[in-house]
C-alpha cells in the first residue's frame, strides 16, 4: 500500500521529522520558520495528515487545498482557535490538541506576568538600564502589593485552576467566572469561588485571563468591562488577544484607569498595538506560555501520537472533535 502523505508545517521540538519521514510521505524537511500561507496551501494538497502549529490557519480554504484525502489536522498547542472546527468535523477531519502538557509553564507564566507587572518590572529594568538609577529611592517605583490581595481567574480549565493552586502560595483569595462553575468539592479544593463576570472584574485586584478564544470569548473584556476593574488593578493575560479590546486597554494603561497589565498574547500577533508598546505599566512578552523544553518536547511528542493514531485508524490521545 503507498504510504500515506503528511505535511509537518515547520521544525518542532518532540516532533520526529527523520522517523515520520520514514513511514509515511513527508516531503522536505519542515522549515525553521512559520510557513507562508501560500506554501502552507501549496504542500497541503494530498495530505492526509497535517500537523501545525497556532500560526497555521486551518479554513475551508486550506481544506479544500488539501482535498478529501485529509483524515487529521493535528496542532502543536492547546488552543484551536486557528483552525475552522465546525468545518473540520462537517468534512470528516479529525482536530487533536496538546493539552496537560504545557499547563504548569503556562500557569507559571501567569504569576510571572502578575508578579512583573504588580511591581513594574519593565519600567524598573528600563530605568536601571538607561542609567537614571541614582540610588536607593523610598519614594521609587513604588507597585502594588500581591500577598493577601483578590485574584479573579477567568476560565477555570486546567491553566486557571492551575495558577488558583498558585495563589495559594501568595495567601490570595480566588474568586473565578467560568461558563460551568466548579463542583462545591472542586471549589473547597482550590479554595475559589465563582463570580458572575461583572462582579469578578469589580472585586479583583489581579484578573487573569486563562480562557480559550471562543465565539463567546472573542472580545470579552470589552470597554465597558474594563472600566468595571479598580484602577489600581493589574490585568494578566495568558489566553488569547482577541479576548480582550487591545485599543480600550492602551487607553487605561495610559489614562491610568487600570494600575497595569502583564501580557503573552496580541490580537495580531506578531504585531502589538502600539499604544501597549508606549505604556511603561505594561509588562509585555511574545507569546511564550508554553516555552519550556519539557513543555514544547511534550507538546511535539502528544502532537506525533495525534497525527499517528489517527492516521493508523486508531483513536488519538487528544481529539478535539
Ligand atoms: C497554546 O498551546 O495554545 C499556546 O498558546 C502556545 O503554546
Amino acid at each position: 500500500m503507498e504510504p500515506k502523505t503528511i505535511l509537518i508545517t515547520r521544525r518542532l521540538p518532540g516532533v520526529p521529522f527523520e522517523i515520520l519521514s520514514g513511514r509515511f510521505r513527508a516531503g522536505a524537511s519542515p522549515p525553521d520558520t512559520a510557513m507562508s500561507r501560500e506554501e502552507f496551501l501549496r504542500r497541503a494538497a494530498g495530505a492526509a495528515g497535517i500537523l501545525c502549529t497556532l500560526a497555521d490557519r486551518v479554513d475551508a480554504v486550506l481544506l479544500d487545498a488539501a482535498g478529501p484525502g485529509l483524515k487529521v489536522v493535528s496542532n502543536f498547542a492547546v488552543g484551536v482557535n486557528n483552525i475552522d472546527i465546525p468545518e473540520a468535523t462537517r468534512r470528516g477531519v479529525r482536530v487533536c490538541n496538546t493539552p496537560d502538557v504545557l499547563t504548569d509553564a503556562t500557569a507559571d507564566l501567569g504569576f510571572a506576568l502578575l508578579l512583573a507587572a504588580a511591581r513594574r518590572f519593565s519600567e524598573a529594568g528600563r530605568f536601571l538600564r538607561e542609567g537614571r538609577w541614582t540610588g536607593w529611592d523610598p519614594w521609587g517605583l513604588l507597585g502594588m502589593p500581591v500577598a493577601g490581595k483578590t485574584l479573579g481567574i477567568v476560565g477555570m480549565g486546567k491553566i486557571g485552576s492551575a495558577a488558583a493552586q498558585r495563589a495559594r502560595g501568595f495567601s490570595m483569595r480566588v474568586l473565578y467566572h467560568a461558563r460551568h462553575p466548579l463542583s462545591p468539592e472542586r471549589e473547597r479544593e482550590l479554595a475559589a469561588s465563582h463570580r458572575d463576570l461583572d462582579a469578578l472584574l469589580s472585586e479583583s485586584d489581579f484578573v487573569m485571563l486563562c480562557v480559550p478564544l471562543t465565539v463567546q470569548t472573542r472580545g470579552l473584556i470589552s470597554r465597558e468591562r474594563l472600566a468595571r476593574m479598580k484602577p489600581t488593578a493589574v490585568l494578566v493575560n495568558i489566553a488569547r488577544g482577541e479576548v480582550v479590546d487591545e485599543g480600550a486597554m492602551a487607553e487605561a494603561l495610559s489614562e491610568r484607569r487600570l494600575f497595569a497589565a502583564g501580557l503573552d498574547v496580541y490580537e495580531k500577533e506578531p504585531q502589538v498595538h502600539p499604544g501597549l508598546l508606549l505604556a511603561p505599566s505594561a509588562v509585555l512578552l511574545p507569546h511564550l506560555g508554553s516555552a519550556t523544553v519539557e513543555a514544547r518536547e511534550g507538546m511535539g511528542r502528544l502532537a506525533t501520537e495525534n497525527l499517528v493514531a489517527v492516521l493508523e485508524g486508531r483513536e488519538p490521545p487528544c481529539p478535539v472533535n
